[in-house]
Parts: structure tokens; sequence; C-alpha cells
């Protein structure tokens, strides 16, 4: 500041090339001096490794981000901070790009992620956003991560951001991605509009809540040989309708995890392995065959009912002489026994007379 207050002062006294090699030595001056800045250093509460390009930072208590992470790393680890929201840009170290491939938020209370969070990591392979709060995911939150090839989201996602995440997880800003991990979020479906324009090679889905997957979903999955899907731990509805998703099981060898599916419903298949499981007990044919033959028998034998019922109408006259004939018959029997009783009717009399 005093320099170039001085130069100004001395403006009318030295000449032109004079003022020149003033600033240009204040300026060195300046650069020496200055207290470093020059993207070296090692942010404070982390810990660098500069030969392996890895800073990691730990419970700072720092709600912020890093802004002044060295230019040579390559993997930034952040954990047990309490950063609640992703910004726009919140990893551009002053507007300029940085060379990282690893990036980790993992245990870090981050809620919410705004658009273009991860501006300026255009070389970023893998990015751990598990076990955080995530209220909200921005439908652009991972905009600008062309080499995106692996993104962990286990255990992060609260219902509002599970059902946000298949915006966010679009396959435009995320074509390269060979492995998404979600386990544990309780999702109900695969978050995903289409699987087939991605490059998706593994998919994690371990420990969620998915019932069934429908056959819409897995004809997408038997066109996509090279992708592996992961859903054991999911409370799996074993009755007619897993039809489609059970022969995908056997058929595909998509699933490693495959022998690990359990039955959670229906009360009787509880536990029992979905491999298990009989073609018939998945089968919505035999169970409406079944269906429709209770049906069928009910209805002839309403048949038969309502055949008696027109027999026994018809033949009312008939049977009301029948009937007369058995009363009178009945009524001539009784006539006769009671003659006989009136005859007899101190049978001990007899006895001693007989
Ligand atoms: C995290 O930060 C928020 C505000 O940003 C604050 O309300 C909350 O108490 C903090 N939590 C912890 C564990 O520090
Ligand atoms: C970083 O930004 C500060 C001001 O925010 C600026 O003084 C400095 O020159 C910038 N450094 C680089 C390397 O861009
Ligand atoms: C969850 O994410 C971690 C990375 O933080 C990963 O190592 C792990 O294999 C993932 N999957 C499961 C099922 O936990
Ligand atoms: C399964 O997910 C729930 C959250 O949905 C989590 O609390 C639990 O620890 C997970 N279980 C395992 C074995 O990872
Ligand atoms: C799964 O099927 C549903 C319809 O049942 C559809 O909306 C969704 O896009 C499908 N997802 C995939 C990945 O095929
Ligand atoms: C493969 O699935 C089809 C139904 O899509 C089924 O008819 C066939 O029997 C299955 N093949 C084997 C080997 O399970």
């Amino acid at each position: 500041m005093w320099i170039f207050h001085g130069a100004d002062s001395s403006t009318r006294l030295w000449p032109t090339w004079t003022r020149w090699c003033v600033c240009y030595a204040a300026a060195a001056l300046c650069v020496l001096c200055s207290p470093v800045r020059t993207h070296d250093a090692c942010p404070a509460s982390c810990a660098c490794a500069r030969d392996s390009g890895t800073v990691t930072c730990r419970d700072g208590g720092d709600s912020e981000v890093p802004g002044d992470v060295p230019d040579w790393t390559t993997t930034l680890i952040l954990v047990g901070r309490n950063i609640s929201t992703l910004q726009r840009g919140a990893f551009m170290s002053n507007g300029t790009e940085l060379d990282m491939t690893t990036l980790s938020l993992s245990y870090n209370g981050i809620r919410a992620i705004e658009p273009y969070a991860f501006l300026g990591l255009p070389r970023l392979h893998l990015l751990d956003l598990s076990h955080n709060q995530l209220e909200s995911i921005s439908a652009r939150a991972f905009h600008g991560l062309p080499e995106l090839r692996s993104l962990y989201l286990n255990d992060s996602l609260l219902p509002s951001a599970a059902a946000q995440l298949s915006n966010a997880l679009s396959a435009q800003s995320l074509r390269n991605l060979h492995r998404l991990e979600l386990a544990g979020n309780r999702l109900k479906s695969i978050p995903l509009v289409t699987l087939d324009s991605y490059n998706l090679h593994a998919l994690v889905l371990v420990n969620n809540s998915i019932e069934s997957i429908g056959w819409e979903n897995v004809t997408n999955l038997y066109q996509l040989k090279r992708i592996r899907v992961y859903l054991s731990s999911n409370p799996f509805r074993c009755n007619c309708g897993l039809g489609a998703f059970y022969y995908w099981l056997k058929n595909s060898s998509q699933c490693p995890d495959a022998g690990r599916l359990l039955c959670s419903e229906p009360e009787a298949k509880r536990g029992v392995p979905v491999e298990k499981l009989r073609g018939e007990d998945v089968d919505c044919m035999t169970e409406n065959l079944e269906a429709v033959s209770y049906v069928f028998l009910g209805l002839v034998l309403a048949l038969i009912g309502v055949v008696f019922l027109m027999v026994l109408y018809l033949n009312r006259g008939g049977i009301k002489r029948w009937l007369n004939n058995i009363r009178e018959a009945c009524r001539d029997h009784m006539e006769v026994y009671h003659y006989r009783y009136e005859q007899d009717s101190d049978p001990r009399l007899a006895n001693v007379a007989v």
C-alpha cells in the first residue's frame, strides 16, 4: 500500500521508467513476503500425506468444507464434520478445478445437496456419501461429474431424499457410472428410471425394503447382460406375482447373492430362500386355476341344487299325492296299533290270561 502512495507522490519528480521499476520491485517484494498462500499448505485440522496425495480431515467441529485444499490432492476424506449442506461448487478452490479422483464424505451429517455441489471436480472417480442424513438431493446435484465411476450412498437417504433420487441419478450426468451402492435406505424399488442409458456393472440394493421386482424391470435387466444386482436382506413377498423375478434369479445369474434372498411374506413361507420356491408357488396361472376350479365346483353344486329344486317343483302334484299316501298309510297303521293297544290295555292281565 505505502509503496503505491510513494510512487504516486513522486510522479512529478521521477521519469516514467523509474516509476515502472519501483512498481515491479514492489510487486516482487509483495509476492516474496506475503503470508504464503501457495495452495500447498495442509488445511487446519487436516492430516496431509503428499506421497499418496491424501488429505484427511476428521472431527473438525467445523461445519465447512475446507476451502484451501492443496493442488496436489487426489483423495480428500472428510469424516465426522457437521457439514449439513453441500453448496454449489463446495469443492471449487478459488474457482479453479481440482484433479481430485476420490472424495469421501461419509459420516458428516449432510442433509442437503444443492445443484452443482461437485462442480470443479472433472476427474472425480469415486464419491462416497454414505452414512449421512440426506433430506434433499437436487436433480442437478451430480452434474459436472463426467468421470464418476463409483457412487456410494449407503445408509444415507431419508424418505424425502429417496423420492428425489431417481431424478438426481439421471443418466445424462452419470453416464460413466459403473458401481452404485444404495444399501440400507428403505428403498421399495430400483430408483432408476431406466438402466440401459448407464454403463452400470454393479447395483447394490442390499438391506432395503424391496418386496418384488416387476416384470418390466426384469425385462430391462435381462437386456443388460453385464449388470450385477445385489439384493440380499430385502423382505421379498413370495406369492404369485414374484414369477418373472423368480425366473430371472434362476435363469440369468445376474444376482450374485441370489442364494441369500429370503421370503418375508406370506407367513407360511417366512425365511424360505426365494430360490428354493417351486415354480407353482410363484405362478399366477396355478393360483388362478385353483381359484377358478373352486368357483367352478361351486357353480356345479349350485346347478345341481337348482335342478333338484326344479324337479321337486315340477313334480309337486305327484309329491303331494305321494305325501298323502304316506300320511294315509301312517294313519292306517296308527289306527291298527291304537286298536290293538286298546284291546290289550292291560298287558299283565293278558299275560296272566295266557
Ligand atoms: C450441526 O450444525 C447445525 C447448524 O449448522 C447445528 O444446528 C447442529 O447443532 C450441529 N450439530 C452438531 C452435532 O454439532
Ligand atoms: C484465490 O482467491 C483470493 C481472493 O479470494 C485471491 O487473492 C487469490 O489470488 C486467489 N488465488 C488463486 C490461485 O486463484
Ligand atoms: C457401503 O459403502 C462402503 C463405502 O463407504 C462400502 O465399502 C461398502 O461395501 C458399501 N456396501 C455395503 C453393503 O455396506
Ligand atoms: C440396514 O439398514 C438400516 C437402515 O435402513 C440400518 O439401520 C441397519 O444398520 C442396516 N443393517 C445392516 C446389517 O447394515
Ligand atoms: C421399473 O418399472 C417401473 C414400472 O413398474 C418403471 O416406472 C421404472 O422406470 C422401471 N425401472 C427400471 C430401472 O427399469
Ligand atoms: C427361464 O425363464 C423362463 C420364463 O421366463 C422359464 O420358462 C424357463 O423355464 C427358465 N429357464 C430356466 C432354466 O429356469
